[in-house]
């Protein structure tokens, strides 16, 4: 893949407006672009940036998982830039649902943040955030499957955008994506997620469905409050989930547990 086919430039020229000193980098490899990008906030590199990576040798998922992908299969991009919202809760949502809203109407987000189409993972975001003498920066990370590719350990093999927009190549996809993120990003700045609640619930995969979490809960899932929390009814109750250091699964449609 050549440098030449990134659209660097357009990006470059949409964002620019919006945030000063803003530049993109495509790198052919690097361990992992979230890390590149936590590494520099930390070294007190502040300027807005965007990162691609068309190799990833240690990609990053939440939850200390490992993004595995192979060059042309899957767009893997960072974002840094300083951040100081009101409220950080929900942002990772609001990520989500840009690039849900960005890519198709049938791209699914299963809370807090996968991109799902029919039941299967079509990307993941990873938010981590730095803060230096007293000025904070986020760091977003995203993971997009383009070309199906067998992977092994999944109990559900992933999605990816070709099967449904055939001929689609990461550059084309980070082309679509790039500039509505950022401006999410700068809007979430100011109104946090609240106004952004009925549109992720337009894309909630979860919601009436019956879910179990990886720290032992499970009831039906009634949607996302006003601050991004994974509403869920047990037995003892409705409990908001804030935590995105949990994984939820909803049970097969015809498990009645
Ligand atoms: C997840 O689903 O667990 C989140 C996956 C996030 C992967 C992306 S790829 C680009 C960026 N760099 C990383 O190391 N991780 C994120």
């Amino acid at each position: 893949m050549s440098h030449k086919t990134w659209p660097a430039e357009a990006i470059w020229e949409q964002v620019y407006p919006l945030l000063p000193n803003f530049t993109v980098e495509i790198l052919p490899e690097i361990d992992s672009t979230n890390s590149e990008l936590m590494r520099r906030a930390r070294a007190g590199q502040h300027e807005p940036t965007l990162l691609v990576a068309e190799r990833q040798t240690a990609g990053r998922g939440r939850m200390g998982r490992v993004w595995q992908s192979q060059p042309g299969d899957s767009l893997t991009f960072s974002l840094s830039l300083p951040f100081a919202p009101k409220d950080w809760s929900g942002l990772s949502l609001a990520v989500g649902l840009s690039l849900a809203e960005s890519l198709h109407p049938q791209v699914g987000l299963k809370w807090p943040n996968d991109l799902w189409v029919q039941e299967r993972k079509l990307g993941g975001i990873l938010v981590e955030a730095a803060s230096m003498g007293g000025r904070s920066q986020v760091v977003v990370g995203v993971g997009l499957n383009i070309r199906p590719r067998p992977v092994e350990g999944l109990n559900t093999p992933p999605t990816a955008l070709a099967e449904w927009q055939p001929g689609i190549s990461a550059p084309q996809a980070l082309a679509r994506v790039a500039a509505p993120l950022i401006q999410m990003l700068l809007d979430f700045e100011t109104t946090g997620f609240a106004p952004l609640q009925a549109r992720f619930e337009a894309r909630d995969v979860l919601k009436n469905r019956r879910v179990h979490t990886s720290d032992g809960a499970q009831g039906l899932a009634l949607g996302v409050s006003q601050s991004g929390a994974l509403r869920l009814q047990t037995d003892a109750g409705v409990l908001d989930m804030h935590s995105s250091e949990v994984s939820v699964r909803p049970f097969p449609a015809e498990d009645k547990p």
